[in-house]
């Protein structure tokens, strides 16, 4: 029996430089996702996977997450004097209750190994999740999440889980890449060997990158301290998990739905279009206003689909 997975760490002390100049005043992991912060995304991810225990690794300019994971008392207390009851239960679901909330700082964003190194006396002796709010997946098992089926696969065999998806040669060269010895994945998983970061695509082991979740075993935080910083002067997370794969076994994780890449305007985009389009609400409403502007064929049962607007959307209809 391995000790179970209790902590989250997310990491929101980036600077978000491909998201100028949104970025600048307010944190990218606030950006807005339909009608949520990116950030509330990963958190109900965790939730979902059973983490009770959440830890934020923050920096400057980030006080907008603690403040939308803070009791809005006042604001409570004026929707319930309005009988505005559903809004009520949506902001003390945000934090449901029985979830810690831990806070700590990257006084300068060294990168993201130095930053899960940041929360090491809050995470302890035990195994943890990463997730990279920035890093969106969805998928149609499930908590609709990855990282339910992640812990699962840790608590089989006790070993550091890393979520992947497949993308293209061409593009590999971005990623940190799997090194699965030439295996594929079966029933969602592989051993992994090691880890390579950014390859060529002629050196790449694998089409398998990593993508934003981890489930990583407390031995990581050891070798992240004894981690000198890499390209950029920043302390990265590959190094210290290829280590890991060698002492200990890693198993890469297969993401066979969808997976957005939150931080880049692109990924953003597409992002909001699909969760939009999973919206009852809005998605017939979009998929009108797409139509009429001839961005997409004219599919005839898109109004009769439409429901009544709910009580709660200020909206009216796109035109
Ligand atoms: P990114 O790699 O997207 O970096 O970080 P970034 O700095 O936020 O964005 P760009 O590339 O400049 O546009 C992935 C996640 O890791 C966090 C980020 O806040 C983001 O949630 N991070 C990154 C840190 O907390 N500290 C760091 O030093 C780097």
């Amino acid at each position: 029996m391995h000790k179970p997975i209790r902590k989250a760490v997310l990491p929101v002390a980036g600077l978000g430089t491909r998201f100028l100049p949104a970025t600048k005043a307010m944190p990218k992991e606030m950006l807005t996702v339909v009608d949520k912060p990116i950030i509330q995304y990963a958190v109900e991810e965790a939730i979902a996977a059973g983490i009770t225990e959440i830890i934020f690794v923050t920096g400057r300019e980030k006080s907008a997450i603690e403040n939308h994971f803070d009791i809005s008392y006042e604001l409570i207390e004026t929707l319930k004097k309005r009988g505005k009851n559903e809004e009520v239960s949506l902001l003390q679901n945000i934090i449901p209750d029985g979830i810690r909330v831990y806070y700590t700082r990257q006084g300068e964003p060294k990168g993201l190994g130095h930053a899960v190194w940041c929360a090491k006396e809050i995470i302890g002796d035990e195994p943890f999740a990463l997730l990279l709010p920035d890093d969106m997946n969805w998928h149609k098992k499930g908590t609709g999440h990855c990282l339910k089926e992640m812990c699962n696969l840790y608590n089989e065999t006790g070993k550091s889980v890393v979520l992947s998806s497949s993308v293209p040669r061409q593009h590999i060269s971005k990623y940190g890449v799997l090194d699965v010895n030439g295996s594929s994945m079966v029933n969602n998983h592989a051993p992994v060997q090691g880890f390579v970061e950014k390859p060529s695509p002629e050196k790449a082991p694998s089409n398998y990158a990593i993508t934003g979740r981890y489930v990583l075993t407390p031995r990581i935080l050891d070798i992240l301290e004894n981690t000198e910083p890499g390209h950029g002067g920043e302390i990265q997370i590959t190094d210290a998990m290829h280590q890991i794969a060698k002492e200990e076994g890693f198993y890469g994780y297969l993401n066979d739905g969808k997976r957005f890449d939150c931080g880049d305007k692109v990924g953003f985009q597409i992002a909001n279009l699909f969760f939009a389009m999973q919206d009852p609400y809005i998605a017939p409403r979009l998929q009108m206003f797409l139509e009429n502007q001839g961005m997409v064929p004219v599919q005839s049962d898109c109004i009769s689909t439409m429901q009544e607007e709910p009580a709660t959307t200020k909206s009216t209809l796109i035109n």
